[in-house]
């Protein structure tokens, strides 16, 4: 509604609430100017349906503050009924009571609504946002009687302008990540050449013991195996970054999953967590994007391992179990780690929400999971006790 329009609904809206408030000079008005009162009442009636079943919270208090009307849209955003609200201050509601007191004494002084926005507390105890109008209500001495609020839920806008927010800090922190990862991708390949072509050396040495010669190639191919571990994360955050289009390749996802498995399998052994595969029979064929799916599997692994190690119980296991319906494949992996709450469940798909202390998690590696998945048309969901353990499960198309 543009403001000359609600304006002039508000003058209306104003008529006709004095009507219902017993505005007696008005009805005489009407009847000096020829207006029967059948047609006041029905006039009257008619508005108080379209204000009770309007989509917009309106409510009207005295001028104490004290609510005496209430619709069926407040009853909807808010989630009290007419009886719980009518009689008690407006303010209880209001998120800062201090700015709705505030408001409501602007209203009085400017003679038009104020317009704002502003939130008001659902039962449950969560904001809901409105824009908020504020019309001061005056009798014919032009002494204010009370107040019309009339609210238009703006939660849905408030909520996406958040994600625009979080989508905008993303982009920013994907530009850093991606520049950061760039710059290490060289010089990573260049200790992982140069570790490779020690092993070599330390391999042929002459005069080197034997003890001596296997614990260099040893440290050598630590050095391998852990650069290659740095630089598939920073493929992984480069590839995020750019939100690379998934390839469609044939994959077996069992041969994907043993690989990824092998690529952890220091820190398996390491933390002594037993991987148990209860894989469906022969291979698991799927046309997909196999680096995307790996991403995914080494997020999940990587966030299993630390889950089992927080358990502290210095030992644990994970299941990876597949199986395959006509269309779909479906991978579900499960850990004994320290489950979550229903409150942390609900929050895990979210940008940057981590539990984990600063500097051990950054809250990206399950949306960037679940964002694959989703690209490569599928879905995933989460299981989880707090103090049992955790499950995953991805559903692939085959095709
Ligand atoms: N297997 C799991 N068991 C228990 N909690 C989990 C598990 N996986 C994820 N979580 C919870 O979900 C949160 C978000 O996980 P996510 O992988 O998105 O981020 P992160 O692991 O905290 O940080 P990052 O992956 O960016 O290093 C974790 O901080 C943790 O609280
Ligand atoms: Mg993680």
């Amino acid at each position: 509604m543009g403001s000359a329009g609600r304006k002039s609904f508000i003058e209306r809206l104003k008529t006709a609430l004095l009507l219902g408030m017993g505005g007696r000079s008005r009805r005489r008005k009407y009847r000096e100017k020829g207006r029967t009162e059948f047609d006041i009442l029905r006039a009257h009636d008619f508005l108080r349906s379209v204000l009770q079943h309007s989509h917009d919270m309106i409510f009207v208090t005295d001028v104490h503050g004290f609510l005496v009307s209430f619709n069926k849209g407040g009853e909807q955003a808010l989630g009290y009924t007419q009886e719980e609200i009518v009689g008690r201050l407006l303010k209880e509601f209001a998120q800062d009571s201090q700015e709705l007191l505030r408001l409501l004494e602007d209203s009085r002084t400017q003679s038009s609504a104020v317009g704002m926005d502003f939130s008001f507390l659902h039962k449950e105890g969560y904001p809901v946002y409105f824009n908020l109008s504020l019309i001061d209500l005056k009798n014919a001495d032009g002494k204010s009687i009370g107040t019309v609020g009339i609210c238009h839920d703006i939660t849905r806008w408030k909520k996406l302008e958040e994600n625009l927010i979080r989508v905008d800090r993303l982009a920013e922190m994907g530009r850093i990540a991606a520049g950061v990862a760039h710059e290490l991708n060289n010089p990573l390949a260049v200790i992982s050449e140069a570790a490779g072509w020690g092993a070599v050396v330390a391999k042929d040495a002459k005069g080197l013991g034997n003890e001596d010669r296997e614990e260099l190639e040893k440290v050598f191919n630590d050095v391998i195996e852990q650069t290659r571990r740095c630089r598939s994360r920073t493929k992984q955050v480069l590839g995020f970054a750019r939100d690379s289009e998934p390839t469609k390749k044939e994959i077996d996802i069992h041969e994907l999953l043993k690989e990824t498995v092998a690529f952890l399998s220091p820190e398996l052994k390491y933390k002594q967590i037993d991987i148990l595969y209860q894989f469906a029979e022969g291979q698991l064929i799927l046309k997909s994007d196999p680096k995307q799916l790996e991403q995914v599997f080494v997020n999940l692994l990587t966030n299993a391992i630390y889950a089992i190690k927080e358990k502290g119980e210095g030992k644990g296991q994970i299941t990876l179990h597949t199986s395959a319906s006509d269309t779909d494949a479906e991978i579900r992996v499960s850990d004994t780690g320290t489950g979550m709450n229903e409150e942390v469940r609900a929050k895990i798909f979210d940008l940057f929400f981590t539990t984990k202390p600063t500097g051990k998690g950054t809250g990206l590696g399950l949306p960037i999971c679940h964002n694959i998945v989703k690209k490569l048309g599928g879905e995933m969901t989460c299981d989880s006790r707090l103090g049992e353990g955790t499950t995953f499960t991805i559903r692939i198309p085959l095709a």
